[in-house]
């Protein structure tokens, strides 16, 4: 009786377990009929985030959830430490024969993933709102810069070139070439999960080396639907994974940036994590490019276009709800204008209310912030600039709304070099700061530890040229009459300072993925040394 009685509850246990397990999963918005792009993207309820050649992932299973409602949308089984040094091997061989392939060759499998990133276009981009939290046209708009790159990088393939050098001796010919460094390890951030990969991919796989990508924890679906696009791509040509993935926690992450095999590691994130990135990256003689936090200043000079500075705050204080690198974090006003614009600018704030929303509606403009932690953060600053004598002066609350919505904000009065106005708040937060002329506002523009981007609203050539000389501004991104966030690709992305030094994308950052080669050749018959050295026996 006792026995059986056991053996019934074991039974209803396991049925129970079975029945938890089903209202979970059949709860996960990929089951729904309006999330199926997700499995046009190739996308199910449990997905293997490991690639290295083929699909694995015997490490935590992480669930994805829509910041939006704070529902699950499917999960992702990340790879383990050892996974992740299985996977750095794998990449490694597989670079072997990349490098071998013209570089003109490598550039038309860039090109080729271009054109499977345009097809999937609408669905990534989807994928994109969905996992973040950004708008639906932001989530277009961040694949278009991964397709972007890829053109450029199609092009660049075919043009990247060293120089012939003149020698100092007589039938001698000095060259310089620029060679692939081997593995470059990509680890990104939750807020870019697919154009921050595309920008290091692009290039790095153009120049020559083999790619290995951790995207963010909390954004594991975007990075497996990403890496599904490029290994198709990879596969219909009969080439290696040269292209690899392994999702993963702090303990992937430090195991890949202590691998002696990553050539160059490429890290997004923090500046408190940068740095300490940098130095293990450092201890190892490998190489790094970092893209970390930013405190962006737009100056609203005197002589400035009011109109247009303040659709530029708007979009640069508010846009991706306020998650952008980018982001515009403080508004250094000319004293003589300072009112007259914080009226303007809540007024327009108000005007957005209405558009808070979920993220893929389409006539929402601010969406959520990604997670319960941005929101902690947000409320936290809030209550530490009140604190600090600064006057909320527009929004200021968290909505009681399931998801993770806040209140853009705008907070006024607060000392230019208040603790807080020198942070960086991943939320939509900006503080107006009155200052009494433009070399004002460059000093404050510059006092920040960070410096990535910075603009200028002014129609005084005098000013304009100032801020772009050696006394204006600082940063690695200095604007005019345009938003400090939304670079295009065609330039240099990357800051100074704390902001790690790094550049990615246009201009000549692909030389970061390479080493150069300094090659002497001597043509003459007879060897002779530089400096007019005499070192012979006859
Ligand atoms: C980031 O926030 O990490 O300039 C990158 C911009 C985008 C890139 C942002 N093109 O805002």
């Amino acid at each position: 009786m006792i026995a059986n009685l056991r053996h019934l509850t074991g039974r209803l246990a396991v049925q129970r377990g079975q029945l938890q397990q089903q209202v979970r999963s059949a709860s996960y918005l990929i089951d729904q009929p309006e999330y199926s792009f997700l499995k046009d993207l190739g996308l199910e309820r449990d997905n293997p985030g490991v690639y290295s050649g083929h699909w694995q992932g015997r490490g935590q299973s992480i669930t994805s959830y829509d910041p939006g409602t704070g529902q699950p949308i499917a999960s992702v089984r990340q790879g383990t430490v050892q996974e992740l040094h299985q996977t750095i091997g794998l990449t490694v061989e597989a670079y072997r024969q990349w490098r071998q392939v013209p570089a003109p060759v490598r550039g038309e499998i860039v090109r080729q993933i271009g054109d499977e990133l345009r097809k999937y276009k609408e669905p990534l981009g989807k994928l994109v709102s969905l996992e973040v939290g950004k708008i639906y046209s932001e989530g277009q708009g961040e694949v278009q810069e991964f397709i972007d790159i890829c053109d450029y990088a199609v092009g660049l393939s075919r043009i990247y070139s060293g120089q012939l050098i003149n020698s100092e001796r007589a039938q001698h010919t000095i060259l310089e070439a620029w060679r692939p460094l081997g593995l470059v390890g990509v680890i990104s951030a939750y807020n870019f999960p697919n154009a921050v990969f595309g920008w290091n991919a692009a290039i790095a796989l153009v120049t020559g080396n083999g790619v290995l990508w951790k995207g963010a924890p909390s954004t594991p679906l975007v990075s497996v639907a990403t890496t599904r696009i490029v290994a198709e791509v990879l596969q219909r040509n009969h080439l290696p994974a040269v292209v690899s993935l392994c999702q993963g926690g702090t303990d992937v992450g430090a195991a890949l940036v202590a691998d002696q095999r990553v050539n160059l590691v490429s890290f997004t994130g923090s500046c408190q994590t940068g740095r300490d990135v940098g130095v293990e990256v450092q201890r190892r003689f490998g190489k790094v490019i970092l893209e970390l936090g930013g405190n962006n200043a737009l100056i609203i000079d005197e002589s400035a276009n009011i109109k247009m500075a303040l659709d530029a705050a708007l979009f640069g204080c508010i846009g991706t709800s306020g998650q952008r690198c980018t982001t515009t974090r403080r508004i250094i006003v000319h004293e003589k204008l300072h009112d007259s614009f914080v009226e303007a600018l809540t007024a327009k704030y108000a005007q957005l209310l209405p558009r808070i929303g979920h993220q893929l509606e389409l006539q929402t403009l601010v969406g959520p912030v990604h997670s319960k932690q941005n929101v902690d953060s947000y409320k936290e600053t809030i209550e530490e600039a009140k604190l600090l004598g600064g006057t909320v002066a527009f929004g200021g609350r968290v909505l009681e709304r399931a998801g993770h919505y806040v209140e853009p904000t705008i907070i006024t009065g607060l000392p230019h070099d208040a603790p807080v106005v020198h942070r960086e708040t991943f939320a939509p937060i900006v503080y107006v700061l009155k200052a009494r002329n433009v070399d004002e506002a460059v000093a404050w523009n510059n006092e920040v530890e960070q410096g990535l981007s910075s603009a200028i609203f002014t129609e005084n050539i005098g000013q304009a040229f100032k801020w772009i000389g050696a006394q204006g501004s600082d940063c690695g991104i200095v604007n005019i009459n345009t938003t400090t966030n939304g670079a295009e690709i065609g330039g240099a992305f990357g800051g100074e300072k704390a902001t790690g030094g790094g550049r990615e994308s246009g201009s000549d950052a692909w030389k970061q993925y390479c080493k150069r080669a300094t090659i002497t050749v001597n043509h003459s018959g007879e060897l002779a040394c530089a400096q007019g050295v005499v070192f012979n026996v006859e």
